[in-house]
């Protein structure tokens, strides 16, 4: 038994769908609420509570906090790289915004912990790209890196002045087959296993060599609970750790669905998303993960590969 409540903002996203279900199942379901501005999965909704919540609006925040006696929140709600370019007032008012709600919470004492994700956008054209330190060069080319980076001063700001228990992660592009991603530059590795089941082929908006990082659901969900089960004194860094999985290009990864489905075609048509992936790392060096809080992935392109067809192919029939 445990007495924390956890509050998940953003419930019906890519991460959250999955998060909540598991946290459910660690915490119990009536101790994990879930909340968003608009339902989220039927998995979501039967499983335990759900509170329709817009993080902008700080007294309802507050109200929602108080009225279940919250102790950690996740933080999930986001405007992602592709369609915060397309509306940078609402991905820079959104983003930073929805942080500090969050971090206030935690700051005026109602709750003892928060998770927020950053993410590989916080590096830009002029960080190197293989190998992608902890520490580096960090001038981010977008407006939802420019709010990552910005999010994690804020987040290393917190800790230090207030003593806030802030932990976060630089996902790279996450990869899964409940629920699509909202809007990313990545999204294209989970829309061609959607057409290679659907059609057979898949028009890629990357070039076939933009190698990018990337994981796998299952993984990333361990991650964001190993991180925050992990001793605070372990964690030296609390603006957001570099996680790694495993990276791949367009063309890689077709190749990989061609082991299952071997008519499958690939074909390329790049977009404005091209320019943004051209500025992001092509592999990240997690060593600090490692050490701190002992982080290994689990799955290759080969397994991920595997599991997304299956689970698919499943969810299709
Ligand atoms: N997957 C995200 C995006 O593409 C990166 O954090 O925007």
């Amino acid at each position: 038994m445990t007495k924390d409540k956890i509050l998940i903002i953003g419930a019906s996203g890519q991460i959250g769908t999955e998060l909540v279900i598991k946290l459910r199942s660690m915490y119990g379901n009536i101790n994990v609420i879930a909340s968003d501005v608009k339902n989220a999965s039927d998995e979501v909704m039967k499983s335990g509570p759900y509170e329709v919540l817009d993080v902008m609006n700080e007294s309802r925040l507050h109200e929602v906090v108080k009225r279940h006696g919250i102790t950690q929140i996740y933080l999930l709600a986001a405007l992602l790289s592709a369609t915060a370019e397309k509306n940078m007032e609402l991905g820079w008012a959104l983003n930073m915004r929805s942080l500090s709600h969050v971090l206030d919470q935690a700051r005026f004492g109602n709750v003892k912990k928060v998770y927020w994700p950053s993410s590989i956008a916080v590096f830009g054209s002029t960080t190197p790209q293989i190998n992608t330190s902890q520490h580096t060069i960090m001038e981010p080319n977008t407006v939802y890196g420019i709010t990552k980076q910005a999010g994690e001063r804020w987040c290393e700001y917190y800790h230090q002045k207030f003593n806030i228990d802030v932990r976060s992660l630089r996902y790279p592009g996450l990869i899964s087959w409940k629920t699509h991603p909202g809007g990313g530059t990545t999204d294209y590795a989970v829309q061609i296993f959607h057409q290679a089941l659907k059609d057979g082929e898949y028009e890629s908006f990357l070039t076939e060599d933009t190698t990018l990082p990337m994981m796998y659901m299952p993984d990333a969900v361990r991650a964001t609970i190993e991180l925050m089960e992990a001793p605070s004194e372990n964690l030296k860094i609390r603006s957001s750790y570099n996680v790694a999985g495993i990276s791949f290009n367009p063309k890689e990864i077709s190749e990989a669905i061609k082991a299952y489905i071997p008519k499958f075609k690939i074909t390329y048509n790049t977009d404005e998303r091209q320019a943004i992936a051209n500025t992001w790392p092509k592999s990240i060096d997690d060593s600090e993960a490692q050490k701190d809080w002992g982080w290994k992935h689990h799955f290759d392109l080969d397994a991920l590969t595997k599991d997304m067809l299956l689970n698919l192919k499943n969810k299709y029939n």
